[in-house]
């Protein structure tokens, strides 16, 4: 008996210690996919990389080039179909709920308890952050998309102003046309087309008829004539292009303003991290204002992390991750770079510049309005199947396939039907 119960006990030293030697080898290295590989988004992750190096973590990038993220979906899908989950990978909205449905995302939500994300991350966001009551992604930032960038010495040189509506854009264009300056900078992609849409549309059919469309699905919402006025203002839109725009990331496209071979992109504000890594400043080498007619309202998207459900020996390093993202300290050096927002409204907006002041004061007052919508072409109007029936539909549109408005309006209801 006493040979049995010293047997027992040294099993159970040796679980015990089994155990604490896992505890040991906990895997000191964070393994992340994302899709930010331009001058400003590496710029911003590598604030996140540092942080996580000061406490011991070494830095397992997984970068898949291509704005929109959907080059990094198809290579995060590949992953989590082989069972070989990355700690965290950058996701849009909707996704972040497909993957948390599908069972595969982790717990967060002893983490949130203690760093207070209940109270600090806005409800628009933790409705994609929280599944079933657990938190399964990290919020990192707020981005906004209805945004004009310009490059302001060319603006002088053309004697524009600030364009109200759309009508004055379009002027503006013109000058710019005039003065022998590429008017518009876009890269000929769909995801770029279709987010200058979701501006073009909040601005055609105001901040009801945006929601209800984009973010309701509503049907007789898609097949009106306001949708309708919106493809005929993105055909006008879209001649201001140059020849060259089919295909051009989007960072070359703001690098076009930066220099002054554009006037103006339509982009959201992680542009702005572009107009940061080259050490520009606002109100002094470009401007920043809101497309005309959307003032009010802000269309937004956030990146977040999701949180795969890793082995236990994985844990501490992405529980280590999603506190580090969510710090004050890092809201406010990470998003200052990357032309965002805080994912949090405590965090002061001393540090960042006058667009991104604009951008915190902006998203406070559209949250607090009911004037905040979620982006269709940034996954965070519908789930992806419809966000990309969406892209195409514009796409095709701006690029000939389909000639009328009145067509790209038949076939956006049918290929968004076709996707529900
Ligand atoms: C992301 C941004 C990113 C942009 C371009 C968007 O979908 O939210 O963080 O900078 O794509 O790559």
């Amino acid at each position: 008996m006493r040979k049995f119960l010293t047997t027992t006990a040294m099993i159970a030293l040796a679980v015990a210690g089994a155990g604490a030697s896992a505890r040991a080898a906990d895997v000191k290295e964070v393994q992340m996919l994302h899709w930010w590989t331009s001058g400003g988004e590496a710029a911003a992750l590598s604030v996140l990389k540092q942080d996580l190096s000061k406490e011991g973590y070494a830095w397992k990038d997984v970068p898949v080039a291509g704005g929109g993220g959907d080059a990094a979906m198809t290579a995060l899908k590949a992953m989590v179909a082989a069972g070989n989950y990355p700690t965290a990978s950058q996701m849009l909205g909707y996704t972040v709920l497909d993957y948390a449905q599908e069972g595969v995302m982790g717990d967060l939500t002893a983490t949130a308890k203690k760093e207070g994300w209940d109270k600090s991350v806005p409800k628009a966001l933790q409705k994609f952050a929280v599944y079933n009551g657990k938190w399964v992604a990290a919020p990192v930032n707020v981005h906004s998309v209805n945004w004009l960038w310009i490059n302001k010495a060319v603006m002088e040189k053309i004697g524009g102003k600030q364009p109200k509506t759309f009508a004055e854009l379009i002027a503006l264009l013109d000058k710019a046309k005039a003065a022998g300056v590429v008017p518009l900078a876009l890269g000929g992609q769909n995801w770029q087309e279709a987010t200058m849409f979701d501006s073009i549309v909040l601005s055609t059919g105001g901040p009801e008829f945006y929601k209800k469309a984009f973010n309701d699905l509503d049907e007789d919402s898609l097949k009106s004539d306001t949708m309708k006025k919106s493809f005929d203002n993105l055909a006008t839109i879209i001649k201001y292009v140059d020849p060259n725009f089919s295909g051009r990331d989007w960072n070359l496209a703001t690098a076009m303003v930066i220099k002054g071979d554009a006037l103006v992109q339509v982009m959201g504000d992680w542009a702005k991290g572009e107009f940061v890594a080259a050490k520009k400043t606002p109100g002094t080498d470009y401007l920043c204002y809101r497309f005309p007619g959307t003032e009010g309202s802000v269309i937004y998207n956030s990146d977040m992390f999701g949180m795969f459900n890793v082995p236990a020996d994985r844990k501490a390093a992405q529980v280590a991750l999603a506190t580090a993202t969510l710090s004050k300290s890092f809201q406010s050096a990470f998003n200052v770079v990357k032309g965002s927002v805080p994912s949090r409204t405590d965090v002061p907006d001393t540090a960042f510049d006058a667009c991104g002041k604009k951008g915190i004061a902006d998203l406070k007052a559209a949250n607090e309005g009911g004037t905040l919508f979620g982006s269709l072409a940034q996954g965070y109007g519908a789930p992806p199947a419809i966000a990309n029936a969406y892209k195409d539909v514009v796409s095709k549109f701006v690029h000939g396939q389909i000639k009328t408005s009145d067509e790209a309006v038949k076939q956006l209801v049918q290929a968004i039907d076709d996707a529900r």
